[in-house]
């Protein structure tokens, strides 16, 4: 199947979260003026797009993944004005602008949630989401044995107007995160309503929030429950992957097909290669995240067979692979490589250099995570400074994605680093970070950060990037090496203990200098 040749189909996308990466107004938290002040750098890192996790109006019980308007921006972040500002300044630099979209949950300051909760049930008000009585002689037990994937039951009993404890609501995620009846036809009316509000006004696309998610299975049935990670990779999970969810998919699609040139990405967190390719058949998203290559870990083998799967997953619908090594719900990769037995920060950073490469060298669509092209680490922040609703939901067990979400250190020698005027920013920023600013890294030419430009600008301009398969050729124990069957680009990534012997060609780029023309541990290097 050939598709037509679109912007995205080898495209950098890179993820910015807003409360993280640049204060404008000095309150300690990040907002869009903050990042259309900092588009310079973004232009000079090279990024194609830039996808914004949400900056609509939000309670923040989840950091704004809880929507109470999805039409309008929250005043933490600015305006409708200021979006308007960072796109048009975004689009003069040829950086297109995407937004998180959110249609599984609203926020329960929604005024939908809000109404329901003051109407009767079996109200049409109560129809927009998914309420139900409760088990039990007296409704006392929750309809199902669901739980949250933040912890707990994912069903919260409500109060009933006459005072009486009533009916139970479903939040797969935090009980501020209602659920949304998608077998109601008001709520993909909205959902149109919003998307077409942010196109009209030059939006690129949308991330799409649990985009596994949405449908739910007749008759919400009791689930065998092994496990509960955020990361939600079990195919046999009823609360996801509900065939169901490909009507809704169509739907946005239709909506989407209107204006030509954007795009949707969806988050989908399912493991079948068949049932992660129907997300991504023609007349569906256009893009599917495939987290194998964030979930893979330091050996050759596994990271081969992620890059694999992750290309035979799209293959059988002729759609484009994604790849990732981190995000704003997963621990950053110089820490998760760092902490693999026998490594250090260190060796961590070592192999997270390494890993851009391999996946710049891939074809299909790359999506970087701010700070990752400082090589920041995961945080060890303070039990009090913990404000991910994951560590008050799980009973103070799991600590939650704060971590990988300090703000991200500009330029000076201390806290804030520029990243605002008050050292009280919403989450703390280590004292050790001087080294790791974009300041100080733009001027060494060993940084990571140079190490990602030099990428990204080969990456865009050398002939060896072409086409959209790759081979694997023999490599010695631990490593592996790949070509681009098109433009023959050589990728080898070394993931013994000794350095190996690179094959002929012209070294482009090596994450780590050579030692007598050998590929050091822990390193990758590109060849023509
Ligand atoms: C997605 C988001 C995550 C959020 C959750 C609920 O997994 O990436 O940050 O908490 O959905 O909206």
């Amino acid at each position: 199947m050939t598709r037509s040749t679109q912007w995205w189909q080898d495209a950098i996308f890179y993820q910015v979260y807003p409360r993280s990466f640049s204060d404008s107004n000095g309150d300690g938290v990040g907002d869009l003026a903050g990042i259309t002040e900092r588009l310079g750098y973004l232009e000079l890192l090279g990024v194609d797009a830039l996808w914004l996790s949400p900056v609509t109006v939000s309670p923040m019980a989840d950091h704004g993944y809880d929507v109470a308007d999805p039409r309008d921006i929250d005043p933490l972040f600015g305006t409708v004005g200021d979006l308007d500002a960072l796109i048009s300044e975004a689009h003069s630099r040829d950086i297109r602008v995407t937004m998180d979209l959110v249609p599984n949950h609203t926020s329960n300051q929604h005024p939908w949630f809000r109404a329901a909760l003051a109407a009767a049930p079996g109200s049409p008000e109560r129809a927009r989401y998914i309420f139900r009585d409760g088990r039990g002689p007296d409704g006392a037990e929750p309809p199902n044995n669901w739980p949250s994937v933040f912890g707990g039951p994912a069903w919260h009993r409500v109060t009933e107007a006459d005072g009486t404890p009533g009916q139970w609501y479903l939040h797969l995620f935090a009980p501020e995160q209602p659920d949304l009846n998608w077998e109601n036809d008001e709520v993909f009316a909205d959902l149109a309503k919003t998307l077409r509000f942010w196109l009209d006004r030059g939006v690129d696309g949308f991330r799409i929030d649990v985009a596994h998610g949405m449908a739910k299975p007749a008759g919400l049935p009791d689930m065998d429950i092994t496990h509960n990670e955020l990361l939600i990779n079990d195919d046999d999970d009823l609360r996801f992957n509900n065939p169901g969810v490909h009507a809704i998919h169509r739907r946005i699609r239709s909506v989407m097909d209107e204006y030509p040139g954007r795009v949707t990405v969806g988050e989908v967190w399912v493991r079948d290669n068949e049932r992660f390719a129907e997300y991504v058949r023609p007349d569906e998203l256009h893009l599917g995240f495939n987290f194998r290559l964030a979930e893979a870990h330091w050996d050759a083998s596994d990271i081969q067979e992620a890059v694999d799967n992750s290309l035979l997953a799209v293959e059988s619908v002729g759609g484009v692979a994604t790849w990732t090594l981190s995000n704003h719900d997963v621990e950053r990769e110089v820490t998760r490589y760092g902490t693999e037995a026998g490594a250090s920060r260190e060796v961590g950073l070592r192999r997270a250099r390494a890993m851009i490469l391999v996946e710049l060298a891939l074809p299909g669509t790359v999506f970087l995570y701010n700070g990752s092209e400082l090589g920041l680490p995961n945080v060890d922040l303070p039990d009090d400074a913990l404000q991910d609703p994951v560590w008050e939901r799980s009973g103070h067990t799991e600590r939650g994605r704060d971590g990988c979400r300090v703000p991200i250190p500009w330029e000076g020698s201390a806290p804030p680093y520029g990243f605002s005027t008050t050292p009280d920013t919403w989450l703390p920023m280590p004292d050790d970070w001087a080294d790791l600013t974009a300041e100080a890294e733009l001027e060494d030419l060993d940084s990571t950060l140079t190490l990602y430009r030099e990428a990204i600008e080969l990456r865009k301009t050398r002939p060896e990037f072409a086409g959209a398969a790759i081979e694997w050729y023999g490599a010695p124990p631990e490593c592996l090496a790949f070509r681009r069957v098109g433009g023959r680009l050589s990728c080898v990534l070394n993931a013994s203990a000794e350095p190996v012997a690179l094959p002929g060609g012209e070294v482009l780029l090596s994450s780590a200098p050579l030692i007598d023309g050998k590929l050091p541990a822990d390193a990758a290097a590109w060849l023509a």
